[in-house]
């Protein structure tokens, strides 16, 4: 990726203020939202002229997202990961979350254990109870150089026979990217105790520099025990429009795939699709150049945590546009949270969403302009107890 690339422009905030999705609508207008995982920058050039394309056409009806969907999907994966998908084994559902219930749905069977690994995006703990399933957390393994899969507890709970396990490649709120070895060996686990594995692959297209994307399915032996499911709604910021895919590389969970209820073909957002479409296939040097200004944003918020909040400590994001700030100096649980919204007026993910291993933790979205990094950040040091009195104005 070429590091001078310009970076994405942003709006300043009383201009996203007049967006109607949920990251600027749910608190006031004194409070800066770092919360929920949308981006503050403009759609890519490509998408948006897909999407004014298509309601110059009045062109709002039911989706059809095959072939296309599954030809920009194989396109995308090749071009960029090298990895081979064939398009007859992609499956359009509506978004990520009911790719993996629908999957668990038919992995697992009522009261079976489903595991997860917390720290971990939230819905995790809604999706498996949702689909009759037992959670069984394995939490990840913590230690001064990051957060990493916990292997051996892995394989320990692995041994008690659950149905599935939800990966989450690359795993948010940490961060981590998994590399191709802790995937094998995860690989080489759910073939030994015949645990299917849903890889939750959303943040993919969002390694940054520096870090390498292993897609759970190229890994040797994986195509028979994992089934991945993806979109385009993380990278090029479409989670309104509603469309993902599931991509299996083996019959066994093909068959699985291929037992979804017949109706899900229609509950696919054609918005989504069309964005979809023209952001694989056309947005590639779009999400270079999202890259390149993510990458700076995560140099820049080091700097102003180091300087502004020292307190804090992180192990700054391999992917993802999301920091996961241990603010424990602060107090446990969501005190600091608390803190920075009631007295910061800044509003960040509380970290015990996230499951119990996140007290005292915030996540911290930094897809954003700098301007607004360096007011968060002002403000968010401005809240502290001890902080003098000529910052608490900051706005
Ligand atoms: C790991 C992960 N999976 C899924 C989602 C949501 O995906 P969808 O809206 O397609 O269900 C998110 C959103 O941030 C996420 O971080």
């Amino acid at each position: 990726m070429d590091a001078d690339l310009p970076e994405l422009p942003v709006d300043p905030p009383e201009v996203l203020r007049k967006r109607r999705s949920a990251k600027w609508q749910t608190y006031p207008a004194d409070v800066l939202p770092l919360t929920v995982a949308e981006m503050d920058f403009a759609l890519a050039a490509p998408v948006a002229e897909a999407l004014r394309e298509a309601v110059e056409r009045s062109d709002a009806g039911y989706a059809m997202a095959v072939p296309g969907l599954a030809r920009a999907l194989a396109g995308f994966a090749a071009s960029r990961w090298g990895w081979d998908i064939d398009p007859a084994s992609v499956t359009p559902v509506t978004d990520v979350g009911v790719g993996v219930v629908e999957l668990l749905r038919l992995l697992a069977r009522p009261g079976d254990a489903v595991v997860i690994s917390p720290p971990v995006y939230p819905p995790f703990f809604d999706w498996v109870p949702e689909a009759g399933a037992r959670l069984l957390e394995v939490p990840l393994a913590h230690d001064a150089t990051g957060w990493r899969l916990d292997l051996a507890a892995l394989e320990t709970a692995f041994a008690t026979h659950p149905a599935a396990y939800v990966l989450c490649n690359p795993h948010n709120p940490v961060g981590r990217v998994h590399t191709a070895g802790e995937l094998a060996a995860l690989v080489r686990l759910a073939r030994i105790y015949q645990v299917s594995i849903v890889s939750d692959e959303i943040h993919g297209p969002l390694v940054l520099p520096g870090a390498t994307f292993t897609p759970l399915l190229t890994v040797p032996g994986a195509a028979e025990v994992a089934v991945s499911v993806l979109s385009a709604s993380k990278a090029w910021n479409l989670a309104g429009l509603k469309c993902a895919a599931v991509v299996t590389a083996s019959p066994r969970m093909a068959a699985v795939a291929g037992r979804f209820p017949p109706d899900t073909r229609w509950r696919i957002g054609h918005f989504g699709v069309m964005a979809t479409v023209a952001a694989f296939t056309a947005g590639g040097p779009w999400l270079d150049q999202l890259l390149a200004t993510l990458d700076r944003r995560r140099a820049l918020l080091s700097g102003l945590l180091s300087q502004r909040l020292p307190m804090l400590t992180w192990h700054p994001p391999e992917a993802t546009y999301l920091a996961w700030l241990n603010c424990a100096a602060l107090g446990p649980d969501d005190q600091a949270r608390e803190r920075f919204l009631g007295r910061g007026h800044v509003a960040l993910e509380p970290g015990l969403r996230f499951g119990a291993a996140g007290s005292g933790y915030v996540r911290l979205n930094f897809a954003t302009s700098s301007d607004i990094l360096d007011l968060a950040t002002a403000r968010m040091a401005a809240s502290l107890p001890d902080a003098p009195a000529s910052n608490a104005s900051v706005r």
